[in-house]
């Protein structure tokens, strides 16, 4: 079966998501203090060799920097559910940008609400 990788055209799809993704980050005061801003490009390849990882594509992410293991890597940012949201707020705006076709778009979309909460570190109950 053809994986999703595949099926969005390969790593030209991650790799315009990735930085529209980014492009929103650096645009959103509570998201931007928490990410490295003088290793911009160092973060897009981190969060785009993941992506391409765990949808099929080749396994770079995990040569490079060993299991994900993503809600640790997270602990030290606050991820309340506002963080959660606007994370979140950003990647739909990158899929908006990059137009993937519907049912891939609704695919890559469920599975950016489920980790994104799943990433939920500080006070998750208290909105
Ligand atoms: C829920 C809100 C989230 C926030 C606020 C957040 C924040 C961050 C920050 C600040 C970093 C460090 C940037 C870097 O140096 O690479 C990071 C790294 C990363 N994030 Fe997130 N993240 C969130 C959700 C997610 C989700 C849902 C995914 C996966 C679908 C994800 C995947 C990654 C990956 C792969 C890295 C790089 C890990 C590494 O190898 O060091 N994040 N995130």
């Amino acid at each position: 079966m053809q994986s999703l990788h595949e099926a969005v055209g390969g790593e030209p799809f991650f790799r315009a998501l990735v930085h529209e993704f980014y492009e929103r980050v650096w645009a959103d005061e509570v998201l931007r203090p928490m990410y490295p801003e003088h290793d911009r490009a160092g973060a897009e390849d981190r969060l785009r060799m993941f992506l391409e990882q765990y949808w099929g594509g080749p396994g770079t992410y995990s040569e490079l920097r060993g299991h994900p293991r993503l809600r640790m890597r997270h602990f030290p940012y606050a991820i309340d559910p506002d963080a959660r949201d606007r994370w979140l707020a950003c990647m739909r705006g990158a899929l908006d940008a990059v137009d993937p076709a519907p049912l891939l778009r609704a695919e890559l979309e469920d599975y950016f609400e489920r980790a994104a909460t799943s990433m939920l570190n500080r006070n998750p109950l208290i909105r």
